[in-house]
């Protein structure tokens, strides 16, 4: 890590860790004249709370996470006030023991760099702390919960400390890898508004049962529903990874048994996804693009090996049997709820921007970008590739043929593109080696 990043997390660290003396300092003279076991139980509960939230994150995805412990901030801040939320954050986090992505190990404050923890309870508490800023702002009274005049205090609370910690974190990032501000700032806000959205009515409600009669049982009670849907969302994301790893080792069965194949999912994947770059397509679909293309061709598993692997040109009875890929690729996925997005892809991936492609003969624009962009990519991966009857072509060569092609085979933009991409040696680049079969990073 840079000496300058370093600096930063120490200079976040140290400020939390000042948010954190005064939260205290302000929560325990507030409370001073007017102590009660209720307090106590109430702050220890909500300690309990943030603790179990964050050891068990709910996972959208392998690679995004909702944090639940915002349920246990909001309540402290509504009831307790936000100095609460500070104290509750900073006082759970170094207990927090949580599974690494892969699921093979944990990681704790034993296993995590001091610095980097430093840093993570400074940027909480900071967050919090700015947070509790608005909250009183916007005329936040810790207990008063009534509706709807607690519903501003409570979104200025949340979007304020949201936006504190983007900042916080993208920081680091700039100064480290040398993030850019704009768009990363909306991305990161807008990943943390799945948090807020599934924390916000629950955070409410728990306050209102700890407000209750023997509300400390009830918020207990309420939270093992809670706990039995994340168990259930946790198996059924388990078993869309099971179905993934499926499909990969369809993927890699289907390389294996053909050498034109190696590799050219991979290959295919990163330049569909180069190509969609320079068309500045949104993130979303070039992810959904780099997952299309790496199982586009799944359905030739199902081609015999003897027309698969024939050393020579293929007769039209072969050459039938082959452009059945498609739709046997369909008939793997289809039934699987992962892969939905990604069949038209997998179907239209030969079609032809005049009509005259297969299986479906659609034409012109009847097909979004990415389909186009994938069929590019997959011709000049075909051009550039060696053959037993074929020897591999230029770059230059596929980008004279697809701006022949323009309008006829390919789109014509994309076929443009594409041709730039290729002339200017940025498609061979965007593979980071030949031998890298499964990637389809750019
Ligand atoms: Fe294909």
């Amino acid at each position: 890590m840079r000496p300058v990043s370093k600096g930063y997390l120490a200079c976040v660290g140290c400020l939390g860790a000042a948010a954190l003396v005064w939260s205290g300092w302000s929560f325990f003279v507030r409370h001073s004249s007017n102590w009660s076991t209720e307090t106590l139980v109430t702050l220890l509960l909500l300690l309990f709370l943030s603790w179990v939230c964050c050891c068990l994150p709910l996972y959208i995805r392998d690679d995004c996470t909702v944090d639940l412990s915002f349920i246990s901030i909001l309540t402290s801040t509504l009831l307790l006030g936000p100095e609460a939320a500070v104290l509750v954050s900073a006082i759970s986090f170094p207990f927090v023991v949580v599974s690494t992505p892969d699921g093979k190990g944990y990681q704790h404050i034993f296993n995590t760099s001091p610095l980097k923890t430093f840093f993570n309870i400074g940027d909480h508490a900071l967050s919090y702390w700015v947070g509790g800023l608005f909250y009183y702002l916007a005329g936040g009274v810790p207990g008063d919960i009534s509706l709807p005049g607690v519903l501003l205090p409570a979104l200025f609370f949340l979007l304020a400390a949201m936006f504190f910690n983007a900042v916080v974190m993208l920081l680091f990032y700039m100064l480290e890898y040398g993030t850019p501000f704009y768009p990363t700032i909306f991305q990161m806000f807008m990943s943390l508004l799945p948090s807020v959205a599934c924390a916000s009515p629950i955070g409410y409600f728990l306050s209102m049962l700890l407000t209750m009669k023997s509300g400390v049982w009830l918020a207990l009670l309420f939270m093992l529903p809670l706990l039995l849907a994340r168990y259930s969302f946790k198996l059924y994301l388990s078993f869309q990874r099971q179905q993934h790893s499926m499909v990969e080792a369809l993927t890699a069965a289907l390389e294996a048994k053909d050498t034109y194949t190696k590799g050219h999912s991979g290959r295919v994947s990163a330049y569909a996804c180069r190509i969609a770059r320079e068309m500045k397509l949104p993130a979303k679909r070039i992810e959904l693009l780099r997952t299309g293309a790496l199982f586009h061709d799944l359905g030739k598993i199902g081609i015999p090996d003897a027309i698969l692997q024939k050393p020579g040109p293929l007769t039209p009875e072969e050459r039938t049997v082959i452009q059945t890929h498609p739709l046997r690729g369909v008939g793997i996925l289809e039934n699987m709820d992962a892969y939905k997005d990604i069949l038209i892809f997998v179907r239209n991936h030969h079609e032809r921007y005049d009509g005259g492609g297969y299986p479906d003969g659609t034409a012109g624009e009847d097909l979004p970008l990415e389909v186009y962009i994938l069929g590019a990519a997959d011709s000049y991966d075909a051009i550039t590739s060696a053959r037993p009857y074929c020897t591999a072509r230029t770059p230059q060569d596929a980008g004279r043929i697809l701006r022949a092609e323009a309008g006829k085979q390919f789109h014509p933009a994309v076929a443009e593109i594409t041709a730039a991409l290729a002339e200017s040696g940025e498609l061979t680049r965007c593979i980071p080696s030949q031998e890298e079969t499964g990637g389809g990073v750019c």
